[in-house]
């Protein structure tokens, strides 16, 4: 255990970890809000994850953030889970508590959803939404989306089961559907959302040039610094009226997660402008 005198101790875990933002983002959080603590990336060996976990516990971690690929892992050894991580299959916000236990959290969703509504401006309400994807990134964003009353919620996947399984998932909290790449019609949507893993080949999920309008906002939930991602760029030469990457995103879910483990709510926007600029 650690004693009082010393920062608290923080990091996200996850394989690879490396290029992971998370430290720097943390970093600039704390000294906004004057909050002693460390903040460090750590990665955990694919099999060990719970071992890992148990092991920073003991040595007097006291959260870790979660990241690809044991978000799953991380839900399932947890004593305690939120209500939102719970629906969303999966867990990016530990509390290692005093007494040994583990509690969950999800927080991707409501950084999306920030990201979204505060620091883009973007009016989800009574809007058509689609999004692209329908692994654990999507699952863990629905609840939280759903939350915003979009007037409908489309999910398109290239394997169309694993939409209509989330479809059916979710159907009690508003209305979504479920759709195959090939079948989304040709009218455009207000909202689409990449939660694919394509970007991480270069490739963009194959939807109709059509379904992006004059007036529709695309939003990818990968993100990079360098460059515009390849749904980015997709977007912006289909003449998208906005296209996002998901740098907000990031920043979010860890001020939701700071705010979570400190009681104190740091400002996003301000790290994510920090961020831009390299
Ligand atoms: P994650 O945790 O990132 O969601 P995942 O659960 O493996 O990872 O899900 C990856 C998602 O990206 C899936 O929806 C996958 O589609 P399938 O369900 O058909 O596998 C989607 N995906 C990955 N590569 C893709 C590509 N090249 N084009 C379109 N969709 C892709």
């Amino acid at each position: 255990m650690s004693s009082e005198a010393e920062p608290a101790r923080y990091a996200v875990v996850g394989n690879p970890v490396a290029h992971s933002q998370s430290p720097r983002i943390h970093a600039e959080f704390a000294r906004q809000t004057g909050q002693a603590l460390s903040y460090e990336a750590i990665e955990l060996p694919r099999d060990g994850f719970e071992t890992g976990v148990r092991d920073l516990q003991r040595r007097g971690y006291a959260g870790l953030n979660v990241t690809v690929p044991f978000k799953q892992d991380a839900w399932r050894i947890c004593e305690r889970l939120s209500e939102r991580a719970e629906l969303a299959g999966a867990v990016n916000t530990l509390v290692l508590e005093r007494d040994g236990s583990i509690s969950g959290d999800n927080t991707d969703g409501v950084g999306l959803s920030r990201d979204l509504r505060v620091n883009l401006g973007l009016e989800i309400k009574q809007r058509r939404l689609l999004i692209l994807g329908a692994g654990g990134a999507v699952r863990g964003v629905l609840g939280p989306l759903l939350g915003l009353e979009p007037e409908s919620l489309t999910i398109a996947n290239r394997t169309p089961e694993k939409a209509e399984t989330l479809a059916r998932d979710f159907a009690d909290l508003g209305r979504v559907d479920a759709r195959a790449f090939d079948q989304l019609g040709q009218r455009p949507y207000d909202l689409i959302i990449n939660g694919t893993a394509a970007g991480l080949s270069g490739e963009v999920p194959p939807i109709a040039a059509d379904l992006v309008g004059a007036e529709t906002c695309c939003y990818d939930m990968m993100y990079r610094l360098d460059a515009p991602t390849a749904f980015v760029a997709w977007a912006q030469a289909q003449g998208a009226a906005r296209a996002c990457d998901g740098l907000g995103m990031l920043v979010e879910q860890a001020a939701a997660a700071f705010a979570l483990w400190r009681g104190v709510e740091p400002d996003g926007a301000s790290v994510i402008q920090l961020l831009r600029q390299g």
